[in-house]
């Protein structure tokens, strides 16, 4: 299992030392909540202050857009060459199209999916993809309850990446703990993404290594 701690759970009055103790406790990708006040009721943070993220980080970036605007988002984030970008399948109109246009940009795309959406919605897309994001909570906040019926989607989707496309890799974001790890890993995810378990403990690499099944 790769992890990818949540930066949203970070303290962000130092960003960069928390930054630096992740990626020195062993995480696998840094994970950044972009979100833009429309599509969630909650507003985050830009390139200027994701740039010196990148810029401590030892780790690649992993970037969940929850914006409206997916283009333009798309636009002001490239240039930070994250290693992944995902952007939300309920708020475009044209995902086939931005999935070339970030892989055209040197970047692995990928796709997430609210709670709610049924994972066969990008059965003809994953051919395409590097990764599907499945959230595990409503968007928007950190440290909000696991939703248990993930578990099932990561199923279903799993058998719909075996026959279209075994390489696109499975992430699950919210609610992630030490406590649903091993249910996640058996049901064929392949990253976790923990806020508030990772900067909530007071030993980051035990808890990161909690999640390493
Ligand atoms: C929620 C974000 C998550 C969040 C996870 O909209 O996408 O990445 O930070 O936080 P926890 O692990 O605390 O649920
Ligand atoms: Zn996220």
């Amino acid at each position: 299992m790769l992890v990818a701690p949540s930066i949203l759970s970070a303290d962000f009055g130092n960003l960069e030392r928390d930054i630096k103790a992740i990626c020195e406790a062993g995480c696998d990708l840094v994970h950044v909540d972009v979100m833009d006040g429309h599509f969630v009721p909650n507003l985050t943070i830009g390139p200027v202050v994701v740039e010196p993220v990148a810029k401590a980080s030892s780790k690649p970036l992993d970037i969940h857009l929850m914006v409206e605007n997916n283009n333009f988002f798309v636009d002001l984030f490239a240039p930070l060459k994250p290693k992944y970008l995902s952007f939300h399948l309920e708020s475009e109109k044209h995902p086939h199209r931005l999935i070339q246009k970030i892989r055209s940009l040197g970047i692995s795309p990928a796709i997430t999916l609210n709670p709610h959406t049924k994972v066969e919605d990008i059965e003809y897309l994953l051919a395409d993809l590097d990764m599907v994001l499945l959230m595990s909570v409503n968007p928007g906040f950190g440290g909000q309850k696991f939703i248990p019926s993930v578990i099932e989607r990561v199923i279903k989707l799993k058998e719909l990446i075996n026959r279209r496309n075994p390489n696109c890799l499975i992430e699950v974001d919210g609610g992630v703990s030490d406590k649903n790890i091993k249910e996640l890993k058996d049901a064929g995810v392949d990253i976790v993404v923990a806020g508030s378990f990772v900067f909530g403990s007071s030993d980051y690499k035990k808890a990161i290594d909690s999640l390493k099944v």
